[in-house]
């Protein structure tokens, strides 16, 4: 093969450069698509089989050779240029430098830690509970029994064991009463369960299979001074509602259905983007429904190891996508997992 002629040109080429720019446009001629090097190792295939071999070896012998002499050449004129720029004083040693890019908080973690924050300056303890749950506690134990339709709204991943991925936060409810029980009931018990949930659900703008909730729980003495009562609900979920959304907020209560409470409530919240006034977010109505809640139901209580007569509370179960996309004003949950960088990189920077 009679590659010497070409070797010598190439070398010759980035020689005979005169600056970074040329050199820039040597190396596309060279490297870039169709480049003269690339195509020399590539024509390896049109050879005869016994001769590629050779022919391939000798091939990447020389384009290591002339991609060493394009280095050495773009750092002979880095050097010129830091020369340059010290003779010229704009080099200043003790300038600090560019500051790094730090990550960003996904901003479900942000509207979480937030909560968490705010719920733990009022009295409450954070829970965890598993997300492989067992029947009992994802259903039988919150009042929701075998025949009852609740089971089939929450389309559940069974597992082949008979457990289940948890469908909500709420099972942790029962867990919590059953432990505080067992070491003794000291009322009152106010703990916030923020917890990843799954469901199987066809994804679309507004349904993911895997989301995240974050549960309350609220019990006292029924009688004297801390009874709760619905007000006291209405209360905290307004302070609540006030703090994440960074605005004043009016909420009203409509009846809703859920097993595990009694009476049940849906929660909405004025539009924010339209303050009330109906627009395509709130469906022309003014309201968001955002927060489903209610009073403890007996029997869960009772399966807690509580006496309902003696004992009252509220619980809410809040979706936390939804809260964050109220926040910001964003109108596709699958946003969340789908790992644009562009989507995330629109939160703010992590402070330290
Ligand atoms: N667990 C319910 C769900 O995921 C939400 C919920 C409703 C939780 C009412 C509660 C509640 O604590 O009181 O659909």
């Amino acid at each position: 093969m009679d590659t010497a002629a070409q070797r010598d040109g190439w070398l010759a080429a980035i020689a005979a450069a005169a600056d970074a720019a040329a050199l820039t446009a040597v190396e596309a001629r060279l490297f870039g698509p169709k480049g003269e090097v690339v195509e020399l190792v590539r024509s390896v295939t049109s050879l005869p089989k016994e001769q590629r071999p050779a022919f391939g070896k000798a091939a990447n012998l020389l384009k290591q050779e002339v991609e060493q002499a394009l280095a050495q050449k773009r750092e002979t004129f880095a050097q010129q240029a830091m020369q340059q720029e010290l003779a010229a004083g704009g080099f200043d040693p003790t300038e600090t430098g560019a500051r790094p890019k730090r990550g960003v908080l996904h901003p479900i973690t942000v509207v979480q830690n937030e909560l968490v924050d705010l719920f733990t300056s009022l009295g409450f303890r954070w829970e965890d509970g598993p997300e492989v749950e067992s029947e009992y506690f994802n259903f039988d134990a919150l009042n929701i029994p075998g025949d009852h339709p609740a089971r089939e709204s929450q389309d559940t991943f069974w597992l082949t064991d008979k457990n289940l991925l948890r469908t909500h936060t709420s099972p942790v409810q029962v867990r919590t009463l059953q432990r505080a029980v067992k070491q003794g009931f000291q009322p009152p018990l106010k703990v916030i369960v923020p917890g990843r949930v799954f469901r199987s659900e066809t994804v679309d703008k507004t349904h993911e299979h895997t989301f995240y909730q974050m549960e309350g729980l609220v019990v006292d003495r029924a009688h004297g001074e801390h009874g709760i009562s619905v007000a006291n609900l209405i209360h905290t979920m307004k302070t609540c509602l006030r703090v994440i959304l960074e605005r004043d907020v009016q909420v009203r209560l409509r009846p809703g259905f859920f097993p595990f409470v009694e009476p049940g409530f849906e929660l909405d919240v004025n539009c924010p983007f339209c303050s009330g006034k109906g627009c395509s977010v709130c469906k022309q109505s003014g309201w968001i429904e955002i927060l489903p809640c209610g009073m403890v139901h007996p029997n869960v209580l009772q399966k807690g190891g509580l006496d309902p007569e003696e004992y009252t509370g509220f619980a809410f179960g809040m979706g936390l996508q939804r809260v964050v996309m109220l926040r910001y004003g964003i109108d596709d949950i699958r946003q969340f997992t789908g790992g644009d960088l562009r989507f995330l990189q629109q939160f703010p920077e992590v402070s330290r």
